[in-house]
């Protein structure tokens, strides 16, 4: 019988498949390592054993033990794993930006989830990295892992991952192409490649608001290039002890929607159901293939499996919110069916300005359509509120009425964008759309802009 003992043992071995639509005009062949096959789903599953393995050697997890683990969920689940076949408790730190379903199944698997800010310093004790460290000072006979800094996770790159490429690419490997988080992926397959073959090239993905490429084109660690971006797994804003910076020869930013975009294509084009590092991934060799001849053999690592995703990525209305969506907006009424909740907030004539102010704040909104017997008869925006009340704080107590300006101008729902444009101005900030019911609703200069970009 040809057996597994357990689960862990079906690590490992995944398929390199051929890529052929999204890379129809690179002219290098283009593989990808899908390491959705792994029993967890995600290529984190040879890091999460080795790095258990290697504890129980040095003595640092004991029976019955607990681990901890600031994880994004992959390096969970493969923990989790790990823990279920030989016994140990196991606790994940997650920060809010992760998706519900990575959440879930972490849970299923018998793991307790901490979920924690993401808009804080790595160094506030709010954030993951200090719940995780603080959790595993305060647990008897725990262990933290920190997948960031335990150079395990990298090693079992370099036995695992890095041979298996070289093998299944019978050494014909030109370039590796993989996102970078811990670092443990590209930098444990670039050593192994490249003491096979010193120029193999090591392309590491990176995204907007991370630090990497700076650094490694630099050396300097720019706090500026620091700021929250939806892309998840890849990119950071620490420096991990697993990211070796000698073995990577280039950083590629890649854009969230690009990364979103190009998930969802993987999906659809090549029936390769993967998560958004991926669509990263796949989109940075794009960027990048002026420098590739058609003797090139390229290899991009895909991490994880799409079902992690459907909530966010795959799923239209999550998309849309963040204009990620490749709709053509070419009237009035596609625009605003990017915000279907939409309601149009108004205020009255009579009303004080402080008002008008006060609405503005809560709705964060910069302008009302002034109301007045029931029809629209003028407008007032924050701009001119500002200079009015700098100039003469004594107004804020006057009504509207006393200082509003014209209203705004109507469209029709069929109104073309390029119509709309035309009307929109330093004066005139937005314009109303008349809807078939008979009632109002407003486009703003901010939802143009951001339904041309
Ligand atoms: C989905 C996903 N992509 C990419 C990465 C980055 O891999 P590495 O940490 O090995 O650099 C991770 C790691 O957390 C991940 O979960």
């Amino acid at each position: 019988m040809k057996i597994h003992q357990n689960i862990l043992e079906t690590i490992g071995n995944t398929p390199l498949v051929r890529l052929n639509k999204l890379t129809r005009n690179v002219k290098a062949t283009v593989l990808a390592k899908v390491e959705t096959t792994n029993p967890g789903n995600s290529v984190k599953d040879r890091m999460a054993l080795k790095m258990i393995e290697d504890a129980e050697k040095a003595g640092l997890i004991r029976p019955g033990g607990t681990i901890i683990e600031g994880t994004s969920g992959n390096t969970g689940m493969g923990l989790a794993l790990a823990c279920i076949i030989k016994g140990y408790k196991l606790v994940c730190v997650l920060n809010d930006k992760q998706s519900k379903e990575k959440m879930d199944i972490l849970r299923a698997v018998g793991a307790e989830v901490v979920v924690c800010p993401t808009a804080v310093e790595p160094t506030d004790p709010r954030s993951y990295y200090s719940v995780s460290r603080r959790l595993a000072q305060e647990t008897p006979n725990s262990w933290y892992v920190n997948q960031y800094d335990n150079l395990s996770n990298r090693q079992a790159h370099y036995e695992s991952t890095g041979p298996e490429i070289w093998e299944q690419t019978d050494g014909k490997i030109t370039h590796f192409v993989v996102g970078v988080g811990t670092g443990g992926t590209i930098s444990g397959v670039g050593k192994y490649l490249k003491e096979k073959n010193p120029n193999i090239k090591i392309w590491g993905i990176d995204t907007y608001g991370s630090v990497f490429k700076k650094y490694k084109e630099t050396g300097i660690f720019d706090e500026n290039e620091i700021y929250p971006y939806i892309t998840e797994g890849i990119g950071e804003d620490i420096l991990p002890a697993n990211v070796d910076f000698d073995v990577i020869d280039h950083f590629e930013k890649v854009t969230d929607k690009d990364a979103a975009i190009y998930t969802r294509r993987l999906a659809r084009e090549e029936g390769i159901f993967v998560g958004n590092s991926a669509g990263a991934a796949i989109k940075g060799v794009l960027q990048m293939q002026d420098q590739l001849t058609e003797n090139d053999v390229v290899v991009v690592l895909f991490h994880d499996h799409g079902s992690r995703y459907v909530g966010k990525i795959f799923n239209d209305e999550w998309m849309r919110e963040r204009g990620f969506l490749e709709e053509e907006c070419t009237t009035a009424q596609d625009i605003l069916n990017l915000h279907p909740d939409r309601k149009l907030i108004t205020v009255y004539a009579e009303e004080l300005i402080s008002h008008a102010v006060t609405k503005m704040r809560n709705f964060s909104i910069s302008q009302l359509p002034v109301m007045k017997d029931g029809k629209i008869v003028g407008s007032i925006d924050d701009i001119h509120v500002y200079q009015l009340l700098i100039d003469y704080p004594q107004l804020r107590d006057s009504p509207i009425s006393s200082v509003m300006g014209s209203a705004y101008p109507v469209v029709k729902e069929s109104t073309p964008v390029d119509d709309i444009c035309k009307l929109i101005n330093k004066q005139t900030p937005a314009v109303l759309v008349e809807l078939h019911n008979g009632d109002f609703s407003i486009l703003t200069r901010s939802d143009i802009i951001s339904s041309l970009t």
